[in-house]
C-alpha cells in the first residue's frame, strides 16, 4: 500500500517538476495555471494524508519556481524572501481567509487594500542612496537572476529616487509586464518573420526580461508596477519608515518617488472588498494590460507583523484569482465555414471546455496559412484563449501530447455548402474579371497580403453567403433591425419565407407566428422593427449591402457625396476612381457590385418595398457646426472623447488631432496638456466642457 502511494507521489512530483520547468525555465507551459494549481493541490492533499512520505525535495516544500539557467544568480534579502501568495478562487474561500485573519487579530473590523494582480514577472529592485543598484527576478524566492541591465531599459523603473532621509537603502518589489498592445505588435512581427508566437503577454515579458543582451530587451516596451516597499538598514534588516506605516501609505510614498503603482483601493470591510472584486471582473478585459486576479492585503503593517507568515505565504494577504481565460482541450474536427463575402474560415470544433465562465466548443483558425504556421491537426491538444468579447482562438499546439494519429486538415477545393470552386488569390499572377462587358486584368499587386491568405467560394448565390449577407444587413451598425439575428434568419431561410434582404420587408405577422419561440406579440414586434428600418437612409443601406471594401466610413462618404443610390449606380468606375476618398480598389468593387444584374434587381425590390435609397440630409439649422474645426483635449466628465467627436460630426463639424491656425475651437476638459498652450498661441477659442455642452443644440 505504502509502496504504491510512494510511487503515486513520485509520479505526481515529477509531473509538477516538469511543468515548473516548462513554465519558469522555458517559458513554454503546456498546462494552464489552474490545471497546474490542481496538480499542486492534489500533491499537498496526498502528502497531508501521508505525512511520513513527504520528501525534502518535493515541489510542495519550496516557495515555488525553479531558478533559470544562464543569468547570474542573486540572493534575495534573507530577512525577506520573495514569497508568493495563497490563492482563492471563490467568495467562500475569501470569506474563510477573512475569518482566519479576524480570529488571529482578535478584531472584527480592520482595513484591507485591494490591488490589481498584474500578470507579469515578479522582480525586486534594490536602491542604495537613492540610486537603482540591483535588480533581480524572483526565481525560487530565495535566489533569483540578475537582470539589472535589462531592468534599466524599462522607462517606468526610476534609475534614481529623490534622496530622502530614512530612505537610504530600500527595496521595492513589483511586476514587470507587457501591455496587450505591445504584445500583439510583437507577435504580429514574429508571425511575419515565421518565428514561434508567445502564448501570452506574461511569457513575452519574461522572455524579454531574461535575455542576455539588454540591447534587445531595450526594444521591447516592458513596463513595471510596484506593490511592495521594504526599507532596510545597511545589513539588510527591515527597519520600517515612519511615513509609511501601512501598505496604502507605502504605495503613496512610492508614487511620489516616481514609481508606477497598480490600482489600489482602501476598503473598510470585506463587503467593500467583494464589490471591488466584482467591479474588476467586469472591467478587466478593458484594461490595457492583463491582470489575473486581485490581491487583498491587510493594510496596517503593525497588523501584518502580528499575523506573520507560513513557510510559503504571508498570512495577511491573499490572491483572488479570476477563472482562467486559457485552457487546454482537444480539436475534434476542423470545418470550413463560409462567410457573407464567400471567405472560407477554418473553424476548430473543440472538446467543450470552460473558459472565463462560459463553455467554448469552437475557435476560429483564421485561414489556411495560420493552420500551417501553428501546425494544428485534428486530434491535437491545444491551448485555447478567450480575450474579452473576441471569438476564442487557438494559441498553440501542445506537441508533446501528440500520439501520431492526428490528421492534417486540407482546405477544401470546393465550397462545402454549394459545391462551387474555392479560389485563393495567388501571388505574382494576373487574374481576369469581366466588368461591364470589359475584361480587366487584376495584377497581384492589387491584392493585399491579407487578401492573399483568404480562400473564397466563387458563387455569390451560395446559400451560406446569402445567409451571411442577410445577418449583416439587419445587424446593429447596418439597418439595425431589432430581433432579426442569426437564429431568426436561419428559420426564415429554412422555411423559404425569404431569399434576400428585400424579402424581409414583405413578411407578415402570420408568416412569423409559429416559428420557434415566436408568438403573436413577438411577431408584431419583428414586423414593426423591420418597418421602422426602412428609413435608415443611404449611408446605412450602402453599408448593409455588404459591398466589399465599403465599410461604415466609405458608406458615409458615398452617401454624402452622391446623395442617392441611383447616382452611384450611374457613376462610371473611372470617375469613382478619381475621387480621393474612394480610390481604385473601392471604385472597382463598387462598380462591379452595381454591374451585376442580381444586385440591381435587389435595389429595385428594396425600392418597391419602400426602403429609402436616398441620403438623409439635415437642413442647415441642424448643422450648426458646418465648416467648423474642433480639437478635443483633456478628460470630460460628461462624455468620452469618442462621443464628443460624434456629436460634433453629427452637427456638421469636423475634429482634428492637433491645434493649427485652421482650428476654430479647442474643447478643454480636465488636465488639458500642451494643446491648450498652442491654442492660446494661435488665439483659438477655448471652450470649457460646460461651454461646449451649451453650444450643442438641444436634442
Ligand atoms: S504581493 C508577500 N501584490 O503575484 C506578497 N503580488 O501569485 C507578495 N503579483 O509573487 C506579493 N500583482 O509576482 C503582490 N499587487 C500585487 C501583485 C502581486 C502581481 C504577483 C507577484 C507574486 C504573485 C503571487
Amino acid at each position: 500500500m505504502a509502496n504504491s502511494t510512494t510511487r503515486q507521489l513520485e509520479r505526481l512530483r515529477d509531473k509538477i517538476r516538469r511543468h515548473e520547468r516548462l513554465y519558469y525555465v522555458e517559458d513554454n507551459p503546456e498546462v494552464s495555471d489552474s490545471e497546474f494549481d490542481a496538480l499542486m493541490c492534489e500533491l499537498i492533499e496526498l502528502e497531508k494524508s501521508n505525512p511520513g512520505l513527504v520528501t525534502k525535495d518535493s515541489p510542495s516544500q519550496r516557495v515555488g519556481g525553479a531558478v533559470a539557467i544562464k543569468l547570474a544568480p542573486v540572493t534575495h534579502n534573507p530577512n525577506a524572501p520573495m514569497l508568493s501568495l495563497d490563492n482563492t478562487y471563490n467568495i467562500e474561500e475569501l470569506e474563510k481567509f477573512h475569518e482566519r485573519v479576524a480570529k488571529n487579530l482578535g478584531e472584527e473590523t480592520f482595513e484591507y487594500t485591494v490591488e490589481q494582480k498584474i500578470d507579469g514577472l515578479g522582480v525586486s529592485l534594490v536602491y542604495e542612496d537613492g540610486i537603482f543598484a540591483q535588480g533581480a527576478t524572483r526565481g525560487d524566492g530565495i535566489v533569483g537572476e540578475d537582470v539589472t541591465l535589462n531592468l534599466k531599459t524599462i522607462r517606468s523603473v526610476p534609475l534614481k529616487a529623490p534622496k530622502t532621509a530614512g530612505l537610504e537603502r530600500f527595496e521595492v518589489r513589483g511586476e514587470v509586464y507587457l501591455s496587450r498592445k505591445a504584445f500583439a505588435a510583437i507577435n504580429a512581427r514574429r508571425a511575419k518573420e515565421g518565428q514561434p508566437l508567445f502564448a501570452n503577454p506574461r511569457n513575452c515579458a519574461a522572455g524579454s526580461l531574461r535575455l542576455l543582451d539588454s540591447s534587445i530587451t531595450a526594444k521591447i516596451p516592458l513596463a513595471m508596477f510596484v506593490y511592495n516597499l521594504i526599507v532596510t538598514d545597511k545589513i539588510g534588516r527591515p527597519t520600517g519608515y515612519a511615513k509609511a506605516s501601512s501598505q496604502y501609505e507605502s504605495m503613496e510614498l512610492l508614487k511620489s518617488l516616481g514609481f508606477h503603482v497598480p490600482y489600489i483601493q482602501l476598503c473598510h470591510s470585506l463587503e467593500e472588498v467583494k464589490k471591488v472584486i466584482a467591479d474588476f471582473e467586469a472591467q478587466k478585459e478593458n484594461l490595457p494590460y492583463e491582470i489575473d486576479g486581485i490581491v487583498i492585503k491587510v493594510n496596517s503593517y503593525q497588523r501584518q507583523r502580528l499575523l506573520g507568515f507560513t513557510s510559503k505565504f504571508p498570512r495577511w494577504a491573499v490572491a483572488y484569482k479570476y477563472s482562467a481565460k486559457q485552457a487546454t482541450t482537444v480539436v475534434r474536427d476542423i470545418v470550413a465555414q463560409v462567410g457573407r463575402t464567400g471567405a472560407i474560415t477554418p473553424v476548430a470544433i473543440l472538446e467543450p471546455v470552460e473558459i472565463s465562465g462560459s463553455t467554448v466548443s469552437r475557435a476560429t483558425l483564421h485561414n489556411e496559412d495560420e493552420i500551417k504556421r501553428k501546425d494544428i491537426r485534428i486530434g491535437d491538444t491545444v491551448f485555447v484563449e478567450k480575450a474579452g468579447e473576441i471569438i476564442p482562438r487557438v494559441v498553440k499546439v501542445v506537441t508533446t501530447k501528440r500520439s501520431g494519429k492526428e490528421k492534417v486538415f486540407l482546405m477544401p477545393k470546393i465550397c462545402p455548402v454549394c459545391g462551387a470552386n474555392i479560389v485563393r488569390p495567388a501571388k505574382e499572377t494576373v487574374t481576369y474579371t469581366k466588368n461591364k462587358g470589359k475584361v480587366r486584368a487584376i495584377k497581384s499587386k492589387d491584392v493585399s497580403p491579407e487578401e492573399e491568405k483568404v480562400a473564397r467560394c466563387e458563387n455569390a448565390a451560395c446559400p451560406a453567403q446569402a445567409r451571411g449577407r442577410l445577418i449583416h444587413f439587419a445587424s446593429r451598425n447596418a439597418m439595425n433591425i431589432e430581433h432579426v439575428g442569426p437564429a431568426l434568419v436561419d428559420q426564415l431561410l429554412d422555411k423559404e419565407l425569404i431569399h434576400d434582404a428585400a424579402d424581409l420587408f414583405t413578411l407578415s405577422i402570420n408568416d412569423l407566428i409559429g416559428l420557434e419561440k415566436i408568438k403573436e406579440k413577438s411577431a408584431k414586434n419583428i414586423v414593426k422593427a423591420i418597418e421602422e428600418s426602412k428609413n435608415r437612409g443611404l449611408e446605412r443601406l450602402l453599408f448593409a449591402l455588404g459591398i466589399r471594401y465599403v465599410g461604415e466610413k466609405t458608406a458615409k462618404f458615398l452617401a454624402e457625396k452622391y446623395k442617392s443610390i441611383d447616382k452611384i449606380i450611374k457613376e462610371p468606375e473611372s470617375e469613382l476612381k478619381e475621387v480621393h476618398e474612394i480610390g481604385p480598389r473601392v471604385a472597382e468593387s463598387v462598380a462591379s457590385f452595381f454591374a451585376q444584374k442580381e444586385n440591381i434587381a435587389l435595389i429595385g425590390k428594396l425600392k418597391d418595398a419602400g426602403v429609402l435609397t436616398k441620403a438623409i440630409i439635415r437642413a442647415a439649422q441642424f448643422r450648426p457646426f458646418a465648416g467648423k474645426v474642433f480639437v478635443l483635449t483633456g478628460t470630460m466628465a460628461s462624455m468620452k472623447r469618442k462621443e464628443a467627436k460624434s456629436e460634433i460630426e453629427f452637427y456638421g463639424g469636423k475634429t482634428t488631432l492637433s491645434v493649427t491656425t485652421k482650428t476654430d475651437y479647442l474643447v478643454a476638459g480636465s488636465k488639458p496638456g500642451s494643446k491648450l498652450a498652442k491654442a492660446k498661441k494661435y488665439e483659438v477659442k477655448i471652450l470649457s466642457e460646460k461651454e461646449f455642452l451649451e453650444l450643442l443644440p438641444e436634442k
